[in-house]
Order: structure tokens, then C-alpha cells, then sequence
């Protein structure tokens, strides 16, 4: 019977779809609230064909290396920062992910973060709670314009990463009449055909939006890209969204920002270390934060679950799965050594 490693448990609808496959499942961690060990996930992946992590577990090359029989990896996020890729490419595995389906949740979230930020909502709400409405007032509770507003000033939206979550986060601007302007070194004819948003140079992007919005991938190039001197490039006015990867930002430095007010705010929906926060960040009354949830919608996780379960069956089979962020794999002679291997034997 083939197996299938879950490292931790998945919506049903993705393990349903194993199950009437005929696959042997085994699940490294049913807590919700906790990660995987990592001897149990030394061992999953020993033990089975096919891996199917979740954005929580590193997978590096040792533990890719640790089974020559296993065939792919699916990992059930569209981000996979947590894999090795170029280890498991020389290794000769396809390394799938779930692109498209979490695009219009997680732009719904940036936008929600966006409007939670620039109107003081969780700020507001906790006012409420605590029974300290007592009369309205002008001055109360005070926040930013999105749409042009009281002062008629289009506002300006900077994407940085033009993919498909920023761009959809830029198709949004256009109900709040905003100039939409995007910086994404691989994506600069995308954003000048896309008709919906300008070039802008990173500094230039960062010196003029009134919002800052974060969408890139996490690389070794993306990794502190908004440092303390992005950080105070920004308008004093400007506020911070991130819905990317926490390492995209210096957070030691965006808690100076907010806390000296070289920035009005930020809406993170990721962390540096997360679950951790850095310190001082959760005192911060101009941050919101929420526990990584952009694509946090019922509808979107099943999706991702079974999007993850047909790229795993795909890697099972020796078939080319659809979502694989390193097709060129397929080409290769690791690839084709391994699968001949595998499949023969099974
Ligand atoms: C992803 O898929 O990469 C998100 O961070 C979680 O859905």
C-alpha cells in the first residue's frame, strides 16, 4: 500500500481524498496548537512515499536526503520557504505548493488589515468592551482616509510583490479610488501591462504610499527588505501591512518605528519568529495583529487541503503534479533515476 505522511492533520476533505485513493495515511501531530517532533518527522518521512508538510515544518536537505524511496513533497500553503528546494531539485524530488485557490482570502485579509489599521477597529472594539463609550464625540477615536475622504486626496496604495495575492490586493484599490503603485524586480512588465498599477521604484514606493503593502516571496533577497532604512523612508503618516513572510521585515526595527512614530501603523498578519513576536510589538496600540490567517476561510482551506492531496497523488503516481514551484526537475536525470526506482519497486 502506498503511504502518504501528513505532518500534521489537514482539513478532511484533503485526507478524504487519500483515503478513496487507497492510500496508507499517517499524521505526525493532531494538535492544532502544536508542531511536529522532529524524530516524528524524521520518521514519517522515512516511512512513507510522499510527504505532505505544512508551512510549520522545515523541510531541509537532511530530512529529503533521509529516504531515497520518497518521490515529492506537497506542501499545503502556496509559500515554501520551509523547504529546501534546491536540495530536493539536486535530489531529484518535485516540491509542489497551493497557488491561486487562497488568493481572494488572502487579499480580502490585506484589506481588512488595511481598513483595521487606518480606522483603529481593534482599538475601537476594545474601547466598547471595556464600557468606555460614553458619549460620541469629534475627536473620538480618530483615523486615516482610505478613499480620498474628508480632504478629496487620492491615496496612494504601494504593493511590493506583484504576484497573484498583490495584484488581486491592487484589483481591490480601485473601490477605494486609490493610485495603486507596485515594485517587484521579476514582475516589472506584470505591473506595467497590468493596467491597474505603476512601476515604482522600492525607494521611491516607499517615500510616497500612503499604504505599504507586503507581498513578496521570502528569499535571501526579500529577507529584511523593509529594514529601519525603509522604514524611515516611509511618510510619518504611512501605514504597514504585511500578509507575506514575518523575515520580510526587521521587526526589531518596525517596533521602533511604531513606537517612535516614524510610521502611523502597521497590520501584521506574520511574524520574524512566529508564533513569537519581538518584544514590545504586542504593546504597540498602533500595530494589529492577527495570527496568520490570509487565507484563514473555511471554503480556502479545504481547497488548499485537497489542491495538496491531488499534488500528492500526483507525486505518488510518478505523474507531473500540477502546482510544482521546481518543474525543472521533471527534466532531470535525479528525477528520473528516482521515479524508475520507486515505481518499479512498488
Ligand atoms: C501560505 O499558503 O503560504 C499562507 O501563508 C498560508 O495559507
Amino acid at each position: 500500500m502506498s503511504k502518504i505522511f501528513v505532518s500534521r492533520r489537514i482539513p478532511a476533505a484533503g485526507l478524504e481524498m487519500l483515503g478513496r485513493a487507497g492510500v496508507e495515511v499517517r499524521i505526525g501531530q493532531e494538535r492544532e496548537d502544536a508542531g511536529v517532533d522532529p524524530r516524528v518527522m524524521l520518521d514519517g518521512v522515512r516511512w512513507c512515499d510522499v510527504l505532505l508538510s505544512l508551512l510549520t515544518e522545515p523541510v531541509d536537505r537532511a530530512l529529503l536526503a533521509a529516504n531515497p524511496a520518497l518521490r515529492g513533497v506537497a506542501n499545503y500553503a502556496v509559500g515554501f520557504n520551509n523547504i529546501d528546494v534546491t536540495a530536493a531539485t539536486e535530489l531529484g524530488l518535485p516540491v509542489s505548493n497551493t497557488p491561486d485557490v487562497l488568493t481572494d482570502t488572502s487579499a480580502d485579509l490585506t484589506w481588512a488589515l488595511l481598513l483595521a489599521a487606518a480606522r483603529r477597529i481593534p482599538e475601537a472594539h476594545e474601547y466598547m468592551r471595556a464600557g468606555k463609550y460614553k458619549l460620541w464625540g469629534p475627536n473620538l477615536l480618530l483615523g486615516a482616509d482610505v478613499s480620498p475622504g474628508g480632504n478629496g486626496v487620492r491615496k496612494v496604495l504601494g504593493i511590493v510583490g506583484f504576484g497573484r495575492i498583490g495584484a488581486a490586493v491592487a484589483r481591490r484599490a480601485a473601490g477605494f479610488d486609490m493610485d495603486v503603485i507596485a515594485y517587484d524586480p521579476h514582475a516589472r512588465a506584470q505591473v506595467e501591462s497590468s493596467g491597474i498599477a505603476r512601476w515604482a521604484d522600492l525607494d521611491d514606493l516607499l517615500a510616497r504610499s500612503d499604504f505599504v503593502s507586503l507581498h513578496p516571496l521570502l528569499t535571501a533577497e526579500t529577507r529584511h527588505l523593509i529594514d529601519e532604512t525603509a522604514l524611515r523612508r516611509m511618510k510619518p503618516s504611512a501605514i504597514l501591512v504585511n500578509v507575506s513572510r514575518g523575515p520580510v521585515v526587521d521587526e526589531a526595527a518596525l517596533v521602533r518605528a511604531l513606537r517612535e512614530h516614524w510610521i502611523a501603523g502597521a497590520a501584521l498578519d506574520v511574524f520574524e519568529n512566529e508564533p513569537a513576536m519581538a518584544p514590545g510589538l504586542a504593546e504597540c496600540e498602533n500595530a494589529v495583529i492577527v495570527p496568520h490567517i490570509a487565507s484563514a476561510s473555511i471554503g480556502t482551506r479545504d481547497r488548499m487541503a485537497t489542491m495538496a492531496a491531488t499534488n500528492a497523488l500526483a507525486h505518488l503516481r510518478g505523474e507531473r503534479a500540477r502546482n510544482v514551484v521546481n518543474a525543472g526537475v521533471y527534466e532531470g536525470e535525479a528525477y528520473r533515476a528516482r521515479i524508475s526506482r520507486t515505481i518499479a519497486r512498488a
